[in-house]
């Protein structure tokens, strides 16, 4: 062991001291408040901290699950697992005095919410009493003492001026202490990374190196400690790397803490918004208010060259805030040119449509602007004219309909794909040909009301756009014509062809758009052109937010808000390109709103040192102490299609260092799907990854969990890159995200690995089945253990089922992955070997046994484990939740993962309610006949006997009838007697309707008494 001396603060301690000491990650993590404030950090949407720097890059990391993951992989475990949580926590401000202190910055947890909920003899020490006028000396009040409830006094409170913050914090936190779920407590507080850091963590330190003292530890704040463990395990500042960096949420927050940290991505889009994370965010106020001067520089620059071709003003002098256009085509059927949208509403609050008006002498429309259109017009013109996949309109009475297939002349080719008669348009092209089908028409402008352009709320209304407006438009396209082989020549304008792909398909296909540029109508290829005169690296970041607010793909919202008119949405609402018929463009003060933004800021730790790659996770080449990765899997985000929007603008010229980067997606080298490709590059990117980190290196994957199929791909690939699985947590991750699908709601399973020790290791499914089980046994055991010890003294239990679930898997991967073959076949084969459709490998069955094993002994309180060991899938997951739902549990992923570990068919049939963070079950009274029949899932268990039982009771018939009934339609009832009185036991405690609590107590008697009667 080299011993290495370090300066100043860590002179006491011996490097590597720590070099093999398991993590405390590998032992103990509190899930369910990472989950909790993870789900928080989401919810601040645009608040994030990295948000900002490009909204449309959906996927990234909450910040306190990185920062969770890497101070638990640097901790290490000492023995004492209590004492080691309580650290954490401490150490994430989860803990009593954290809350307090967030709950204190927040200032939700008023004077009165306190008074109401702690006892206090003295409450005029630390509150003043309003709302009475003077008060004699005697008076009642003033003797008041604590709970007591203001409002019913008649009384207002406020802190007095002479209450100190100490004092404030400490009846916040015994006012918290009243809560009972870390939820609650929570949900009056600010996140932790909104807290001034120093006067946030002050009270934690001298109880953090009381617990590491025998180490040397003596810190004062996150990065001293985070550099002296990193010390202690490696000799070194920890140094963290994420080789899929994406958003950068991973090493900046890495660093945030006080590590070293190394980003690399294959996507140089990725790569600048990690840049940004470092480079803008990351900076001290006063780099970031250059940052933001340029900004406002290029701006008014901008500003002042579109003002010089005047096609933004009218000759009164209004400006446009916006305009707004549709696609126009000449129907086959009446010969009409017919403009498209799918409705016809501008704006909701203002009651204004766009209403058509026939032209019989040029067989076109007029299109009217109509200000306080009536109810009825409002809801006609919501209709308008593309519904449902067809164009739809009237004319002298007459209705017509084709669809939009019809219109694109859609055809099957010889090869039996679809083709269509659309013209492909040409790198030159920017605007349709007069013959092509679709038409574009400016239909509406927004103005700003000369003269009120500098108020609060500047004056706006919509009007149809005039001849001379039509003459401004045809300036515009003129310049463009003019400009536009040069700017692409020069690079301010895409000239790059759009790949077919599954997301870049639909452009193509719908509307003949060949280029990346055509996704821009001439007015935002003027303003992006000028814009891009003055790139930057920082101004790239900002020039892509831009371009995400106005193309041909902007949605125009019809202004749902209070006091909203409309406005244009961002390209990017969800992970596709989605054309459309009618569209919103930004004139350019709206349009340069988004560079006048602030930038936000979290100033990283100044010796914190950061390197970058833009290069295929298998090429990296730094070393690394910890990876932490979120790879691109499965069904994730076309990252590699969709970037190319951004891509194609920044490639020709990109600033310096950007120019180091290559600028194309590499669409053929992009991690994706799920096959044989999918493993091959997974492997290949984990070998590299654990080829550059020491012997004692960590690495965390996250990744959404699906189904065991999921977990065994994962794990072979980790297991062939030579890693061994070591401990396994459950992130819920669920909002009501975009990422969410079709109710499908998923969660993160982060994977801990460390590297497999040297040697071979032969392992055969025969004995390896008994060591998973029992490993899985050994290993839920310690936890519940651990549970029974916290749960009687702070009255919450730390792991939830789904963390001794997750624990199950983790035990069990552990084991085999701890082999180097496995029947004979070499890890490495195994896991690239093509994989035939159906097929159950030795992974899938070890996964399988690990559920199982762990399921066995997730049995519900007060059930007996023999009653447990014998119920069918279906029964355990309806009692299980049940006696969840008691803890108030109501998250739809729970009863969906539970659902698959317990191998359900379809738990959606025994769901009251699928929402997703209000997911229950049926009740007992809610099932019909038809859900309870020999051909459902639950109707022939005995459980499903019972609740038809229950119910029949409920509609008053006598109790002897309903177990004539059982043994009637159970021939093995006598047998099976005692398990349905165990089963009814729970029912009796834990069904959320006191008529069936009482029903199953009845049931449950009466099958007793046929026992004591002998029956
Ligand atoms: C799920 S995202 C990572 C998101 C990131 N953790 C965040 O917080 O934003 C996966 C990333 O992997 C990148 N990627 C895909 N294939 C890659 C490869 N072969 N090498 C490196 N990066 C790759 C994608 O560009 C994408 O940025």
């Amino acid at each position: 062991m080299m011993e290495v001396v370090a300066e100043t603060k860590t002179k006491a301690l011996t490097a590597f001291a720590l070099e093999n000491a398991p993590a405390l990650i590998e032992t103990v993590f509190p899930a369910q408040k990472v989950s909790f404030e993870a789900q928080s950090e989401r919810k601040a949407v645009a608040a994030q901290t990295l948000t900002g720097l490009g909204s449309y890059w959906k996927g990234r990391k909450p910040l306190i699950l990185v920062r969770a993951i890497v101070l638990g992989s640097l901790l290490p475990k000492t023995g004492d697992s209590e004492k080691d949580l309580e650290i954490f926590e401490k150490l994430m401000a989860f803990d009593d005095h954290g809350l307090a202190r967030r709950a204190f910055v927040q200032n939700d947890l008023k004077p009165k919410h306190i008074a109401s909920r702690i006892s206090l003899s003295n409450p005029w020490d630390y509150f003043t009493l309003t709302g009475r006028d003077e008060l004699s000396a005697d008076d009642r009040l003033l003797n008041l003492e604590c709970p007591f409830d203001a409002e019913e006094e008649g009384i207002s409170l406020r802190w007095d001026r002479d209450t100190s913050d100490e004092a404030k914090l400490q009846l916040i936190e015994r006012a918290l202490g009243t809560f009972s779920t870390y939820e609650e407590k929570a949900s009056f507080c600010k996140r932790p990374e909104e807290v001034d850091q120093t006067w946030l963590y002050a009270p934690v330190w001298p109880a953090v190196n009381d617990h590491y003292a025998q180490w040397g530890i003596k810190v004062e704040s996150l990065p001293e400690l985070v550099e002296q463990m990193g010390m202690l395990r490696f000799g070194r500042r920890p140094r963290v790397g994420d080789t899929f960096s994406g958003g950068g949420s991973i090493p900046f927050e890495a660093a945030r803490t006080g590590c070293d940290a190394y980003a690399s991505d294959l996507n140089p889009i990725a790569c600048m918004l990690t840049w940004g994370a470092f480079n803008i965010v990351g900076k001290d106020s006063k780099a970031r208010s250059e940052i933001e001067e340029e900004y406002r520089r290029v701006a008014r620059t901008v500003q002042s060259a579109v003002d010089e071709l005047s096609i933004e003003k009218d000759e009164k002098g209004n400006r446009a805030k916006a305009f707004l256009y549709c696609l126009e085509t000449r129907c086959p059927e009446s010969g009409w040119l017919v403009p498209m949208s799918p409705s016809w509403v501008i704006s909701k609050n203002d009651n204004v449509i766009a209403k058509l008006v026939p032209n019989h002498n040029e067989k076109r429309f007029e299109i009217r602007i109509k200000n306080g259109a009536t109810t009825k017009e409002m809801r006609e013109a919501s209709l308008g004219t593309v519904r449902g996949g067809e164009l739809q309109y009237e004319l002298d009475g007459k209705s017509y309909r084709i669809s939009i297939r019809t219109l694109r002349g859609e055809y099957r080719t010889p090869e039996g794909s679809t083709g269509n008669r659309l013209r492909k348009w040409g790198k030159e092209d920017f605007i349709a040909k007069p013959d092509d089908v679709y038409q574009e028409r400016l239909y509406a402008i927004h103005w700003i009301l000369k003269g009120t352009e500098n108020d609060g709320r500047p004056k706006t209304y919509f009007a149809a756009p005039t001849d001379a407006d039509l003459e401004r438009e045809r300036h515009v396209h003129q310049i463009v014509e003019q400009n536009l082989p040069t700017w692409q020549k020069e690079g301010l304008v895409p000239n790059m062809a759009i790949e077919p792909g599954d997301k870049t398909d639909e452009p193509i296909r719908t509307r003949g758009w060949s280029h990346w540029h055509h996704l821009f109508n001439p007015r935002q290829l003027l303003l992006y052109a000028e814009l891009m005169k003055h790139i930057s690296p920082t101004l790239a970041l900002r020039l892509c937010q831009v371009i995400n607010t106005s193309a041909r793909l902007t949605r125009w919202t019809v202004g749902d808000g209070p006091g909203r008119s409309g406005g244009t949405k961002q390209v990017f609402d969800n992970q596709a390109l989605n054309v459309l018929f009618n569209y919103g463009c930004r004139a350019s003060v709206y349009l340069l709103d988004s560079l006048y933004a602030d930038v936000r800021g979290s100033v990283l730790p100044t010796h914190a040192s950061f390197s970058q790659e833009c290069v295929p996770a298998s090429q990296i080449s730094q070393d690394c102490d910890i990876f932490i990765t979120d790879p691109p899997y499965a069904d994730a985000i076309n990252y590699h299609e969709i970037t190319e929007f951004f891509i194609a603008w920044l490639r020709m010229n990109p600033p310096k260092p950007f120019d180091d980067w290559v600028w194309d997606s590499r669409r053929t080298l992009a991690i994706k799907g799920s096959d044989d490709d999918f493993r091959r590059g997974m492997v290949d990117a984990y070998r590299a990854m654990a080829e550059h980190m020491p012997e004692n290196g960590m690495q965390c994957v996250m990744f959404t969990h699906q189904d065991t199929g999921v977990w065994a791909d994962m794990v072979s690939i980790f297991w062939a890159a030579g890693l061994q699985v070591v401990a396994a947590w459950y992130i819920a991750t669920e909002t009501t995200s975009e990422l969410k699908k079709g109710g499908y709601v998923q969660g993160t399973v982060i994977l801990m690995l460390r590297k497999r020790p040297e040697g071979d290791r032969a392992g055969f499914k025969q004995s390896i089945l008994p060591a998973v089980r029992a490993e899985v046994q050994r290993q839920i055991e310690s936890m519940m253990h651990l549970n029974e010890e916290i749960k009687d003294k702070h009255g919450e239990p730390v792991f939830n089922d789904s963390d001794l679930q997750m624990a199950g898997y983790a035990a069990a991967l552990k084991v085999l992955t701890a082999y180097t073959t496995i029947g004979g076949e070499d890890v490495t084969s195994f896991a690239l070997r093509p994989r035939n459709k159906g097929e159950v490998t030795v992974v899938d069955e070890i996964v399988q046994q690990a559920a199982e094993a762990a399921n066995s002994l997730l049995v519900p309180e007060g059930l007996g484990a023999e009653t447990w060991a014998r119920l069918s899938g279906i029964q355990r997951f309806y009692l299980r939740m049940m006696d969840m739902e008691t803890t108030g549990a109501s998250k739809l992923d729970n009863y969906q993962n539970f659902a698959k570990a317990f191998r359900v068919q379809d738990y959606a049939r025994v769901m009251g309610d699928m929402k997703a963070n209000a997911a229950r079950l049926k009740r007992v009274t809610e099932f019909t006949s038809r859900e309870l029949t020999d051909g459902t899932e639950i109707g022939p268990t005995w459980l499903g006997h019972l609740i038809i039982g229950l119910q029949q009771l409920l509609a008053e018939i006598e109790p002897q009838a309903v177990i004539q009934q059982f043994q009637q339609d159970m021939p093995d009832f006598m047998e099976v007697r005692p398990l349905l009185i165990d089963m009814l036991g729970l029912m009796e405690r834990k069904a959320p309707e006191a008529t069936v609590r009482e029903a199953a107590e009845v049931l449950g008697a009466r099958l007793k008494n046929l026992r004591a009667l002998g029956q």
